[in-house]
């Protein structure tokens, strides 16, 4: 059976009983997600399907966005990775690695929110990406992890463009890890 022990822990990858974890970002076109731990853009729809694709569910972030929030994300599990045992806000719960983290989620999706560290060590169990990817580039200090095109088949993409409406044109995408 594969093994994955990036998380510090030792988490099984057996095909059939493969964890169910998605990520979900929004990106720039470089896969760029933020800067000086916030992020460089604002766009409402986005912050909106966030909050319909999450809500109820537990969610996984490393402590740098955990302190970037600002506060709990109310009506969610707020998990967040660190090595300190320490959580920035009330209504958090420090975990130590994503084993842990997929321990609390009594077999539902757990829902990957970043950051870039913590997206990179998801990544490889992951089974589905939820991502918002704006037409432009930004002056960043972080990034998604590259995807495989290889790995992964595009199964939604629907482009919003700039205009009236909004500023800032995007699509959203998800992908679905390709399974033989
Ligand atoms: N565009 C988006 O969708 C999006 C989403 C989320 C975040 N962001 C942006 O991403 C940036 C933050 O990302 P980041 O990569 O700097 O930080 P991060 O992934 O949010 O957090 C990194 C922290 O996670 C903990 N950690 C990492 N690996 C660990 C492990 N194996 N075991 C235990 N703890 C571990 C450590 O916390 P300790 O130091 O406490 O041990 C580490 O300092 C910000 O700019 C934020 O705005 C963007």
């Amino acid at each position: 059976m594969p093994r994955d022990q990036s998380a510090g822990g030792c988490v099984s990858v057996a095909t059939d009983a493969r964890p169910r974890i998605a990520l979900i970002a929004a990106v720039d076109r470089q896969l760029g997600l933020g800067k000086d731990n916030t992020l460089v853009w604002h766009l409402p729809e986005d912050l909106r399907r966030f909050k319909q694709l999450t809500m109820g569910a537990t969610l996984l972030m490393g402590r740098k966005t955990a302190e970037s929030l600002g506060r709990a994300l109310p009506g969610r599990t707020n998990l967040v990775l660190t090595r300190s045992g320490q959580v920035p806000y009330a209504g958090m719960q420090a975990v130590t690695s994503l084993q842990d983290a997929l321990e609390q989620t009594n077999g539902e999706r757990l829902w990957v929110i970043g950051g870039g560290e913590i997206y990179r060590l998801a990544l490889p169990l992951a089974d589905e990406i939820h991502l918002t990817r704006v037409d432009a580039e930004f002056d960043v200090d972080t990034w998604f992890p590259p995807i495989a095109k290889d790995e992964w088949q595009t199964v939604e993409s629907e482009h919003y463009p700039a205009g009236a409406e909004r500023k800032l044109g995007f699509s959203l995408i998800t992908l679905r890890r390709v399974t033989n």
